[in-house]
């Protein structure tokens, strides 16, 4: 056979800033299924950005592999994305075969439990090859004969510049099949090409307000009376609950699953549902999708199933809208139509030894492989899909992902527990449509529960996940004060996490970012060479790892969370002044600075002109009542504008306009710093009320 010549790839835009290239035939089945509609709008009105290479440098070809595209890559810029990842975040010079999977302890680059196909770099723009196929990225790896680089340096001579690794021109990908699918976003800088991906996702997501409340998860064993009784030990003790997570044990029959009340810990579902719905409770349920024989589902769904068992339940072929149906009618009937709120559905990624093989059949026809890759977002969208039929949000969690999850209201996480990498993969995942909670499961000691809760409480779901450890959030007598703090601070700033995550919805930005994703920000590289044989390892020369351990929140909130025994830590501040948020004080600009640790306090600073929002303390965020009085917080020296965001909390009736946004403003006059306030604009009555200004560092 003759090997087809790299062909020049043919682009069409198809939305403002946004190209699609197709090689062969790509497969039908991709990611992006699954993914909202493409916002237009909110595209157009980004800042217009070319396309970012020379029209026909990008190549690509089919050949005994498959199909395979290479696309142009300079000399300094950086990759970042890829997915969910809990070490680094420069991906350049890794290979990631990227394949669903619980994580491999970052043995495997592109084993994780959200391994997406996109990428950012730190030019401003971003490829995702549109793939349910297992693809590889060769991230500036390999060298074809014909590119263009420097001449090879003699490591025998000791001259300089000898690597392992040497530099390559491009990012190639490949996949396996006839064809594929590939879509280039531009943008003036990454956080612009971060956007345009997720609004082409469909926009980010936009949780039901009690969905950035407190979330904990009971004991896997736990029945309906020790829930209640949980739900009055949190009042007494002061903490503040707005969802419970229930467990395996629910269910009659886990694992498989059964996804039918268990008769004995739960023998009246409704009036369980009703008692803890009335006091502004939401149950969040836990499923995995292996259907129990025990399941009164499990006859209907016997035909839509595929050739492998996983513990011995059946495995549904969501591809199939009958399939679908006969799930989300039983969830709809025996769940959400008595009040449960969402699901925790887990082990969609799941290890190789547990999953059905890569011949498995379903009865679709679809490859095994492919519908293992996208059946965590299959899930979600269905699940998502009957959640908008019902005009209700939802929030919840899921342990795997790809492309196109941007607006899918569900957060990821692990039974990994290292709370760096649970830092770093916060951080990363931003560069790829996901969200990502530093669950909080135990500790041990006082301090490492304070530094573990302080974390999630930054984070997009602040959940304790006592599955396991049965532990409260006072389990630690001797730091509960401290624990409290943090998320009484947490609550607090509902006003501004919730307006950051209708900026997600409808602008594309992440609330949580990468400080790679912030202006100004200039990222530090430590060298990690590592030794070989006892002397220095030549291989490792240029394997470098690029600081992620902190990280923006909202338009101007930097988050640098510490880790237990860290008694101090360095802070890279980007260009511009930044301010302390817990006193005002400037503490620099354009610098890294080094600080002395407190046990009570995550050290969080403020740009200049920063506008933050604050409301009172609310033991649970559905039962508040009356207008909500606001403090605003303002820091440094400049004057700012800042449009606060309100609407219903849980119906999709914003989609349709109902909201309403207020304007805050902060002018100099004769010198002093005043603060304004614009009536709501919109057809939402905010709810709310009086504000009060504070100047923090005036
Ligand atoms: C694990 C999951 C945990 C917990 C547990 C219950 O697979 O990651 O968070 O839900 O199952 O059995």
């Amino acid at each position: 056979t003759t090997i087809a010549a790299m062909d020049v790839l043919q682009w069409a835009e198809v939305a403002p800033g946004v190209w699609k290239a197709t090689i062969g035939q790509a497969d039908p089945l991709t990611p992006l299924n699954y993914a909202g509609t493409p916002k237009q709008d909110a595209l157009a009105a980004l800042e217009p950005a070319a396309f970012p290479f020379e029209k026909d440098v990008p190549v690509g070809q089919i050949n005994a592999h498959g199909a395979n595209v290479r696309i142009p890559l300079g000399a300094r810029e950086k990759i970042y994305g890829l997915g969910l990842d809990f070490v680094g975040i420069n991906r350049r010079k890794e290979v990631h075969h990227q394949h669903v999977d619980h994580y491999a302890q970052g043995k495997l680059k592109g084993r994780t439990h959200a391994p997406v196909p996109f990428y950012v770099s730190s030019d401003g723009y971003g490829v995702l090859v549109n793939t349910a196929h297992r693809p590889s990225f060769y991230v500036g790896s390999g060298n074809r004969k014909d590119s263009k680089l420097p001449t090879p340096v003699d490591r025998t001579t000791n001259k300089k510049g000898w690597s392992s690794r040497p530099l390559s021109d491009a990012v190639e990908v490949s996949v396996t099949g006839d064809g594929l699918e590939i879509f280039v976003f531009a943008g003036n800088n990454p956080l612009e090409a971060v956007q345009r991906y997720n609004l082409y996702c469909g926009g980010g997501v936009l949780p039901p307000r009690w969905g950035l409340g407190f979330w904990h998860r009971m004991h896997t064993q736990t029945d309906a009376a020790t829930v209640v009784q949980e739900i009055a030990d949190f009042e007494e003790h002061g903490f503040p609950l707005d969802v419970i997570g229930l467990e395996p044990g629910w269910q009659s029959f886990a694992y498989p699953c059964s996804f039918d009340w268990d008769p004995t810990r739960f023998p009246d579902p409704k009036g369980f549902l009703d008692t803890v719905g009335d006091k502004g409770i939401r149950i969040n349920l836990w499923e995995n999708p292996y259907i129990s024989p025990e399941s009164s589902i499990s006859e209907a769904m016997k035909p839509y199933t595929g050739s492998h068992t996983v513990w011995l339940g059946e495995v549904a072929d969501y591809t199939l809208p009958e399939a679908q149906k006969i799930l989300l009618d039983h969830h709809q009937a025996k769940h959400l139509d008595i009040g449960v709120s969402g699901y925790k559905f887990d082990e969609v990624d799941g290890y190789d030894y547990w999953l059905w093989p890569d011949h498995a059949t379903f009865p679709s026809g679809h490859d095994a492989v492919q519908i293992r890759q996208v059946y965590g977002v299959m899930i979600q969208n269905m699940l998502m899909n009957r959640f908008r039929e019902l005009n209700q949000r939802t929030y919840g969690l899921v342990r795997s992902s790809n492309a196109g999850a941007s607006n899918l209201g569900f957060v990821l996480y692990s039974d990994y527990y290292g709370h760096e990498g649970y830092i770093t993969a916060l951080v990363n995942s931003s560069f790829s449509g996901l969200l990502w909670t530093p669950e909080i499961r135990n500790a041990d000691s006082g301090e490492e529960w304070v530094r573990r809760f302080q974390s999630v409480c930054f984070s997009p779901m602040l959940q304790l996940d006592a599955w396991n450890s049965g532990k409260k959030p006072w389990s630690y007598p001797e730091v509960t004060g401290i624990v409290r703090d943090v998320v009484e601070l947490r609550t607090r700033l509902l006003p501004y996490l919730y307006t950051a995550f209708s900026e997600y919805n409808q602008k594309g930005v992440p609330p949580f970012r990468a400080m790679v994703l912030e202006s100004g920000y200039k990222s530090e590289e430590k060298e990690v060479g590592g030794v070989l044989h006892g002397e220095k390892n030549p291989y490792a020369e240029t394997n470098r790892l690029e600081s992620t351990d902190q990280y923006m929140m909202g338009p101007s909130i930097l988050v640098a969370p510490v880790l237990e025994k860290q008694k101090q830590r360095d802070v890279i501040l980007p260009q511009g002044d930044w301010y302390d948020f817990y006193t005002g004080a400037f503490v620099g600009n354009g610098e890294t600075i080094t600080i002395k640790t407190k046990l009570e306090q995550i050290p969080l600073f403020v740009k200049d002109g920063g506008i933050i929002p604050m409301m009172p303390m609310a033991a649970n965020l559905s039962k508040i009542e009356g207008k909500i009085p606001l403090e605003i917080r303002h820091y440094g020296k400049s004057a700012g504008a800042y449009e606060l965001y309100d609407d219903d909390g849980e119906t999709f009736d914003f989609e349709k306009g109902v909201f309403s946004t207020t304007r805050l403003e902060i002018r100099r006059v004769d010198g002093e710093l005043a603060g304004s306030k614009t009536a709501a604009k919109g057809p939402w009555p905010s709810r709310y009320g009086e504000v009060s200004w504070v100047f923090m560092s005036e």
